[in-house]
């Protein structure tokens, strides 16, 4: 097969490196345009991404002279990292002009029309591009993955979809690398818990819902969610506590099998980042952690453990997952996988 051509927008930042870092040893996807503001055009990557990973920046990319966010230039699939601040306008002007754009800002995340993808949990979702074509009028697309906490929280409760969700609790406590780069400032998070993370809760609320929910998540799931965010002064890896109660009384042995046999379309399918199994369910008391387990399948397997009863739900437990990995550009890179096993790029 011809490798597929693909961009990066945002190609500098944080989601960015973490892009064209997995992407240069991607066996379907090849890296041949790169795009940042006006601060980086027309310097080459590596004078200009303030590299931040323990791999080293692949030489192809790194003699790449990086462009400006132009629609129409560069290749027809591209990833985006853009700063929210940003991504909204150049995302839509680039499917406007015929790209697919293979998202990880939030902007067009809670759009009806724009797929907010997990492909282990709603493959079928991606029935809404024609929909998107249709009524937008653009001969691109946009497709979009959730935020790095919410896509830790949607993993580990899909499997419980089962027993009829009702309420969901959630504290995160969320590594600094999430705030991109420099991110918070040292004097605030060393030896500290930052309790307030800008818009954080209200997404997870959200989207969570919509990547549950039906018809390609404009019907919600019928459930509650309640969370807390908390930045911690961990490198990488989201953690979060979660408590559920559902509308059936399953035992916590059935809990514990649900989440142990989930598996999803990426999985069936062998995409090349599928993680084998996608859930990681752990029995020792004191797992996951971060430094030990946010890697688990490359980055994007989710670990959960500590399953217990709740004397105020039903089941808690912990979940961990990476944020830059499958949080971000492993979680996008996912996305790209599945449409183009479904023929969609
Ligand atoms: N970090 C995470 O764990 C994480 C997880 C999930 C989602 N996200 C989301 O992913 C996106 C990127 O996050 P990040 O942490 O990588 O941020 P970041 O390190 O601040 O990088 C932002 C990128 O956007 C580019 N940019 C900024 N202003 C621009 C403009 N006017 N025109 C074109 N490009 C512009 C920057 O280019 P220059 O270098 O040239 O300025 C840089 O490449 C955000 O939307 C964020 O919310 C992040």
């Amino acid at each position: 097969m011809d490798a597929i051509e693909v961009g990066v927008l945002g190609a500098t930042g944080m989601v960015g490196q973490q892009f064209v870092s997995r992407l240069a040893r991607h066996p379907w996807f090849r890296v041949t345009w790169l795009a940042a503001s006006e601060r980086s055009q027309g310097k080459r990557y590596r004078e200009v991404a303030p590299w931040r990973l323990a791999t080293q920046m692949p030489g192809a990319s790194a003699e790449r002279v990086v462009e400006s966010c132009e629609p129409g230039k560069g290749p027809k699939v591209v990833f985006s990292g853009l700063d929210a601040s940003v991504a909204g306008d150049i995302e839509g002007a680039f499917a406007a002009a015929g790209h697919i754009v293979v998202s990880n800002a939030r902007n067009f995340r809670m759009d009806p029309l724009v797929p907010l993808l997990i492909p282990e949990i709603n493959a079928d979702h991606l029935t809404l591009l024609d929909e998107q074509r249709r009524t937008k009028g653009w001969p691109g697309a946009i497709v979009t993955n959730p935020n790095c906490s919410t896509v830790v929280l949607a993993m580990a409760l899909a499997p419980l979809r089962v027993f009829n969700l009702r309420a969901v609790v959630v504290s995160t406590m969320q590594a600094v690398s999430g705030a991109g780069y420099p991110g918070v400032a040292s004097l605030d998070i060393l030896g500290n818990v930052v309790p307030f993370i800008g818009g954080e809760e209200e997404k997870m609320e959200s989207e969570t819902l919509k990547i549950l929910g039906s018809d390609g998540g404009r019907s919600p799931y019928a459930a509650v969610v309640s969370a807390h965010a908390n930045r911690v002064a961990v490198l990488d890896g989201h953690t979060m506590t979660v408590s559920v109660d559902f509308h059936t009384r399953p035992s916590i042995e059935d809990v514990g099998h649900a989440i142990r046999n989930f598996s999803g379309r990426p999985q069936e399918l062998w995409l090349p980042s599928a993680p084998q199994p996608p859930i990681v369910l752990m029995d020792e008391p004191t797992r996951p952690q971060p430094r030990l387990d946010a890697d688990l399948g490359g980055g994007m397997a989710v670990s959960v453990g500590r399953l217990r009863s709740c004397p105020v739900m039903q089941a808690k437990f912990v979940a961990l997952g990476h944020n830059t990995i499958r949080g971000a550009a492993g979680a996008a890179i996912l996305n790209a996988e599945l449409m183009h096993a479904e023929g969609l790029l």
